[in-house]
């Protein structure tokens, strides 16, 4: 298997702008790409006319999960589906918290029979199950920060699905309007570092929220990183913390830099393949929160 992993250590003695990170132990829920191909175009990433290499799509995403196993996490898999290509974008799949699980209605023909898939896996792993009525592409637009859920819309997820989770989980739902069609999903423009009531840490490419979402990201989070356009524009911010390590597409650097400079460890993965289909580490990242 080649792996393209660059572990930097962090400085070890804490300053006020980098403090001590403790990592917890995070259970995920992932999905093998061996159905992995771009047929169709339902975002500004996919080009059915580009060929697309399986097998390297399924190595790459093996460094992934290897290095899940190798931070001590607890990696959950669901069956890849035959004719289900984005199927390996597992964040997609529903929004965990709390043991329910609240599935997906994906708003293109193409994806919709994910939905069921992914809420038959829910169930029969013990999660309380709750059947959407309203479009949502789950963890790809709902990021639990503090006790509050950011919720994404504009390209994906309808907003009537915010008032929808807010019933499901009784949590303050933070309507965020996404204005770039590059960046389609909440997770492709918004990175959790931590969740942590009290201590909320995110990153963000303020471009790709209309202004009056910037001002409330800005009000909520004014120690947020902001990351470049360039990061970005590789799906950088699309990336999975514990609170300490920070798994990043390799070619982010300068995200990769302020993550160390507030005291995270960046860990590259290149998913190159993946980004064929418009999704990186996070996309292939579902969080099981029991
Ligand atoms: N091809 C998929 C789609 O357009 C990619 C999904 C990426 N997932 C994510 N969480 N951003 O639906």
């Amino acid at each position: 298997i080649v792996t393209d992993q660059t572990e930097q250590q962090t400085e070890t003695r804490p300053t006020a702008d980098r403090p001590e990170r403790t990592a917890v132990r995070k259970s995920v829920l992932m999905c093998r790409p061996d159905h992995f191909t771009v047929v169709y175009r339902i975002n500004p990433w996919m080009n059915p006319a580009l060929p697309t290499d399986t097998s390297l799509a399924v190595q790459q995403w093996e460094a992934l999960y290897e290095t899940y196993l190798r931070l001590g996490y607890d990696v959950q898999l669901i069956d890849p589906v035959e004719g289900l290509p984005d199927m390996v974008y597992a964040a997609n799949g529903g929004f965990v918290l709390d043991g329910i699980a609240y599935g997906a209605s994906f708003t293109h023909p193409e994806r919709q029979a994910e939905g069921p898939a992914y809420m038959n896996w829910f169930d029969a792993a013990g999660f309380d199950v709750r059947r959407p009525l309203e479009v949502n592409e789950g963890e790809g637009d709902f990021l639990l920060v503090g006790d509050a859920i950011l919720a994404g819309t504009g390209f994906r997820s309808d907003s009537r699905s915010h008032d929808e989770i807010g019933r499901v989980f009784g949590r303050e739902v933070v309507t965020l309007r996404l204005v770039n069609p590059s960046f389609y999903h909440l997770d492709t423009a918004l990175a959790v570092l931590d969740p942590t009531p009290g201590r909320e840490h995110i990153a963000y490419l303020p471009s790709a929220f209309d202004e009056a979402s910037r001002a409330v990201l800005e009000a909520r989070y004014p120690d947020a990183i902001i990351v470049s356009e360039e990061d970005a524009a590789i799906l950088g911010l699309n990336s999975f913390s514990d609170n300490r390590n920070v798994v990043i597409a390799s070619r982010a650097t300068g995200f990769a830099e302020q993550l160390r400079a507030h005291g995270y460890t960046p860990i590259g993965v290149d998913l190159s393949e993946l980004l064929l289909g418009g999704g990186g580490v996070k996309c292939c990242t579902l969080e099981l929160r029991r």
